[in-house]
């Protein structure tokens, strides 16, 4: 099934306007009946946030935003799904064009601006499919004209909680004017003090659910020092690192698209997303687990991520160059390093390369 979608549609995809083709692919995989993909190699499991992950391959956030297909994506082969961003009430982002290719770098614009259903409709999507299991996260942001932005992460966190199995709170999209500081100094702190403190007090009816923060690749080495500190003060449970960046790098290609505004990922993202991983992990020093994200495109650049500090991977911009094939390829290819390096499971592997990345000169 897979194998015969990338060959006849996806060629045809990417002909049709990138925002139009990702509304053709939600539809294709909310109405084709996917058949059970077969069991991971036990190998490939990994435990990361007190969750039990099948493999360690996700889909990231933005490609459903409104929790329209988190199952059919783990009947792709996907380990776990997070949906969203989320806001708390439903906002259309960015007038449009607002997503762009850059094929010839298999790179990704977009400033689509938190375009979300909001939280009311993602909620019940989610709750219909509770008892099916599988790791659901749910990714929540801020309403652009939202007078208490951390309000509507907290009101989210109490909203989401029994049916989340993992919260993160982006404050790195590019696209809402702002939002990137609440990384910063106090904002920082507060957020992180009331995000918390809601996951707290909602632990008493839900669970506890983990709380992750997804920052900008962008940060300074002196801010990444003051963000890592804050998150082991409040203790939070793990960083994804991270959103797409508002650098173009000089080589681009595509020199005509690359002016377009937002945040760009895929390939030309993967070694500064990378590099910002090693030193989260070193400065992280063991006290939570990492999420590896950016320009994953192979078994050898996912390698090169869990290599660099992450527990597990996702990706998203890849899938539009290479077809959804790819995630089975992902994950053989991780297998095979297991194999031929004679490790019993990926956690020998994680943040093995970090400190020696960490002394490389800055990625271009
Ligand atoms: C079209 C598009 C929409 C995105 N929307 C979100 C989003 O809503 N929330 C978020 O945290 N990240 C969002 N992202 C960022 C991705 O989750 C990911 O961090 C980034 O694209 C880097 O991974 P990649 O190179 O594999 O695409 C989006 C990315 C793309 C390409």
């Amino acid at each position: 099934m897979i194998g015969l979608f990338d060959a006849f549609a996806r060629p045809l995809m990417s002909l049709i306007e990138a925002e139009n083709a990702h509304r053709l692919a939600i539809n294709a995989l909310r109405l084709t009946p996917l058949p059970r993909p077969a069991e991971d190699d036990g190998r490939l499991a990994v435990r990361a946030f007190g969750l039990n992950f099948p493999n360690p391959v996700g889909m990231a956030a933005g490609f459903d935003k409104h929790a329209e297909v988190p199952d059919a994506l783990m009947r792709l082969g996907f380990g776990f799904v997070e949906i969203g961003t989320v806001t708390p009430k439903p906002q259309p982002g960015n007038p449009r064009p607002r997503l762009f290719r850059l094929p010839p770098d298999e790179g990704v614009i977009n400033r689509l601006g938190f375009n979300s259903e909001g939280a009311d409709a993602v909620l019940r999507r989610l709750a219909a499919r509770v008892d099916r299991g599988g790791i659901v996260g749910v990714n929540v942001g801020a309403n652009k004209e939202s007078a208490d932005r951390i309000a509507d992460y907290v009101r989210q966190i109490e909203l989401f909680a029994p049916v989340a199995s993992y919260f993160t709170c982006n404050i790195s999209s590019p696209n809402t004017p702002g939002l990137r500081d609440l990384q910063q100094g106090r904002a920082f702190d507060e957020l992180l003090s009331r995000v918390m403190d809601a996951r707290s007090r909602m632990s008493r009816r839900a669970g506890v659910t983990p709380v992750l923060i997804k920052i900008a690749p962008d940060l300074s080495l002196s801010e990444l020092d003051d963000v890592v500190g804050a998150a082991r003060r409040h203790r939070v449970d793990g960083m994804v690192i991270g959103n797409t960046t508002i650098l173009r790098p000089a080589w681009l290609k595509d020199r005509g698209t690359a002016h377009e505004l937002g945040g760009l990922s895929g390939r030309p993202l993967f070694a500064l997303a990378t590099r910002m991983l090693a030193e989260t992990y070193v400065r992280v020093e063991g006290a939570f687990p990492l999420v590896g994200v950016g320009g994953i495109d192979s078994g050898a650049t996912a390698l090169a991520k869990i290599r660099a500090g992450a527990c597990v991977v996702q990706l998203y911009s890849s899938l539009v160059f290479r077809g959804l094939g790819l995630v089975g390829e992902i994950k053989a290819g991780l297998l095979e390093a297991l194999v031929r390096g004679h490790h019993a499971g990926l956690a020998e592997l994680v943040g093995m390369d970090a400190a020696a990345m960490t002394a490389e000169p800055w990625p271009e």
